[in-house]
C-alpha cells in the first residue's frame, strides 16, 4: 500500500537487483548484468548453468553477493507462454517472497519486455503489496516504510509504461479497499459502520455522490427484504447508493451488492464451526464499493451507479422467522422457508430499485450460496446473465485480467422451483439441495425490473456473481496473501472502461 513505482531508462541499481527470466535461461543477460558486481554476476551465472534456478513461473531465488549487491531471480516460465498473466503473477512472486533483509528499494531490469508486459510486472506488485494488520499492536514491519520501486525500461518507453503504471495503482487501490472491507472484523464492519465509510470516502471525489438509505426510511420505500433480513440485528440495515457523474446523460451501469455484514444464519443458525468466515458476507458490496474506487482514483469519466444492500443477520426475538411472508420493494410477496437464505432477500430490493437509474445494464455480485463453492470450488465465480452475449462479455472480461468467471445455466425449471408457495408469489428456498447455485439466481432473476417498471417491457440486461467461493480461501491466487481477495474490481474496471470500445 505505501509502495511507489517509478519508471526510466537509467542503468543505476538502487537496493535489490530483480531479474525476471524465462525458463531455460542459463546466462544472465548482459542487459541484466550491467553495473552488477562481478561476483554477483557469477554467482547467478553459477545458480543458472547448475539448474540450480530454472526460471518456473513464480519461482524466486535471492542471492546476497559476497561483494557487495543483491539480487532476485523470478521466474516468468516458458517463453512462449510468456502472457500479461505470466508477468504479473511474477511481480507478484516478487512481493511474496521477499523478506525485510531484503531493503526497501527494489530495481526492475527485464530483458526486452514490451510496455504490457512490464505494466503487467508492475501491477502484479502492486496487488500484492497488501497485508491486514489494523488489528496487531506490532505492525508488519516494513508497512510503513515507503517501499521505492523502479522498473528499468528502453529509452521512449517511459510515458507509456508511466501511465500504464499509475492505472494500476488506482485500481490496485480499489482492490485493497475490497480486502480492507472484507476482512474488517464484524464488530466494527456493520451497515452503519459501512454507509460512514462510504460517506466519508466520496466526499474525496467532485463527481461521486453517495446517498444513505436508513432502516426507517427503507420501512416507509417498503424495502421488506432489506428490513426482514436486518431487523433482528441492534445494528439496523441501510441501502448505500453510490452515483459517479450522475449528471451525465444516458444509460450506464448498474452494480448490485450483497452485503451482510455478519450472517449467522438467523433463526435457522448455522452450524458454529467456521461461522467466523461469514463476516466476508458483505463480499458483493466491498466489490462494488472497491470498483468505485478503482474507476474515481483513475479519473474514469463515465457514469457509474451502485447498490449496495447492507444488514447483519442475527437470531433475535424481533428476528424473521421461518414461514414469515414479507413484501418486497417490487410488491412480490415471498414466503421465507430458511433465514439463511438472506442473501437473495436483500438483493430482491437492491434489484428492483435499480430499474429507477434506468441502468443499460445490471450486475449484482453475492457472496450466496455455499453449493456455488461446492459447484466451482475457490477457482472461479458462478456467472449467470438473462443475455447470452452480455454473459460472454463478462466472462471475457474476467479472462482478461484472470480473475474466472464461468457461465452457469438460469433455467425456466429453477425459476419454477422457487415460485411454487402456497401462499406468497414466491419463496426464497428450493425444493430440494440440489442446484442450490441455481435455484438462488433463478430467485434473483424475479426481482430484475422490466425496462420503466413496464409490464410487458423487456427485462433489463442482468448479470448474476456468486462469489461465496472466489472472495475468500483463494489459496492459489498468487495475487493474494490470505484473507478477502478483492475479485473482479478488475474484472469490472475493465468491462467498464472498454464497454463503449
Ligand atoms: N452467506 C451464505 C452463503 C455462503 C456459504 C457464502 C459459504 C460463503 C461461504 C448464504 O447466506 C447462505 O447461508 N446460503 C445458504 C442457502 C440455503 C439456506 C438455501 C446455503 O448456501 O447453505
Ligand atoms: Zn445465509
Ligand atoms: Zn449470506
Amino acid at each position: 500500500m505505501t509502495m511507489q513505482i517509478s519508471v526510466s531508462p537509467s542503468h543505476n541499481i538502487d537496493g535489490t537487483l530483480i531479474l525476471p527470466l524465462f525458463e531455460g535461461t542459463d546466462l544472465v543477460p548482459e542487459a541484466h548484468a550491467t553495473g552488477l558486481h562481478v561476483a554477483l554476476k557469477a554467482q547467478i551465472n553459477r545458480v543458472l548453468a547448475d539448474g540450480d534456478f530454472k526460471g518456473k513461473a513464480k519461482s524466486t531465488m535471492t542471492l546476497v553477493g559476497s561483494e557487495g549487491g543483491k539480487a532476485m531471480l523470478v521466474g516468468l516460465g516458458k517463453e512462449d507462454d510468456a502472457d500479461a498473466h505470466a508477468y504479473r503473477k511474477a511481480g507478484a512472486a516478487v512481493v511474496a517472497a521477499r523478506k525485510k533483509t531484503h531493503g526497501t528499494d527494489l530495481t526492475v531490469r527485464f530483458a526486452g519486455a514490451d510496455v504490457e508486459s512490464m505494466g503487467a510486472f508492475a501491477e502484479g506488485m502492486l496487488l500484492r503489496d497488501y497485508s491486514y494488520d489494523e488489528y496487531k499492536m506490532q505492525k508488519e514491519e516494513d508497512k510503513e516504510a515507503e517501499r521505492n520501486v523502479r522498473i528499468t525500461c528502453d529509452e521512449g518507453q517511459e510515458e507509456e509504461l508511466e501511465a500504464l503504471v499509475s492505472i494500476y495503482a488506482g485500481v490496485a487501490s480499489g482492490v485493497h479497499l475490497s480486502r480492507d472491507l472484507g476482512n474488517c472484523p464484524p464488530n466494527d464492519m456493520y451497515p452503519e459502520a459501512f454507509s460512514d465509510m462510504a460517506w466519508e470516502w466520496a466526499k474525496q471525489y467532485e463527481n461521486v455522490e453517495v446517498t444513505i438509505i436508513n432502516y426507517e426510511h427503507a420501512i416507509k420505500a417498503g424495502m421488506g427484504g432489506l428490513v426482514a433480513v436486518g431487523m433482528g440485528s441492534s445494528r439496523k440495515p441501510c441501502m448505500v447508493i453510490f452515483e459517479m457523474n450522475k449528471e451525465l446523460p444516458g444509460r450506464c451501469p448498474l452494480l448490485v451488492g450483497k452485503g451482510i455484514t455478519f450472517d449467522t444464519g438467523g433463526i435457522s443458525l448455522k452450524p458454529g464451526a467456521n461461522m467466523d468466515e461469514m463476516k466476508y458476507d458483505m463480499g458483493g458490496s466491498a466489490t462494488v464499493f472497491g470498483t468505485m474506487q478503482a474507476l474515481a482514483s483513475t479519473g474514469y469519466e463515465g457514469k457509474v451507479v451502485a447498490i449496495t444492500c447492507m444488514a447483519e443477520n442475527m437470531p433475535a426475538a424481533n428476528a424473521q422467522r421461518p414461514g414469515d411472508v414479507i413484501t418486497t420493494l417490487s410488491g412480490k410477496t415471498i414466503e421465507v422457508l430458511n433465514t439463511d437464505a438472506e442473501g437473495r432477500l436483500v438483493l430482491s430490493d437492491g434489484l428492483w430499485k435499480a430499474g429507477e437509474f434506468d441502468p443499460e445494464f445490471i450486475i449484482d455480485f453475492a457472496t450466496l450460496t455455499g453449493a456455488c463453492v461446492v459447484a466451482l470450488g475457490h477457482e472461479a465465480t458462478g456467472l449467470w446473465s438473462n443475455d447470452d452475449d452480455f454473459r460472454s462479455k463478462i466472462h471475457d472480461a474476467g479472462n482478461a485480467v484472470d480473475e474466472l468467471a464461468w457461465p452457469m445455466p438460469l433455467l425456466p425449471a429453477f425459476e419454477k422451483e422457487m415460485t411454487d408457495s402456497k401462499i406468497a408469489d414466491t419463496r426464497n428456498l428450493g425444493a430440494g439441495r440440489y442446484g442450490g447455485a441455481n435455484t438462488a439466481a433463478a430467485f434473483l432473476k424475479q426481482f430484475v425490473p422490466n425496462r420503466n417498471y413496464d409490464e410487458d417491457g423487456e427485462q433489463i440486461t442482468w448479470a448474476h456473481m456468486d462469489i461465496a467461493g472466489t472472495y475468500w480461501g483463494a489459496k492459489t491466487n498468487t495475487m493474494v496473501g490470505n484473507g478477502a481477495t478483492g475479485i473482479h474490481v478488475r474484472t469490472m474496471y475493465h468491462l467498464i472502461t472498454n464497454w463503449n470500445n
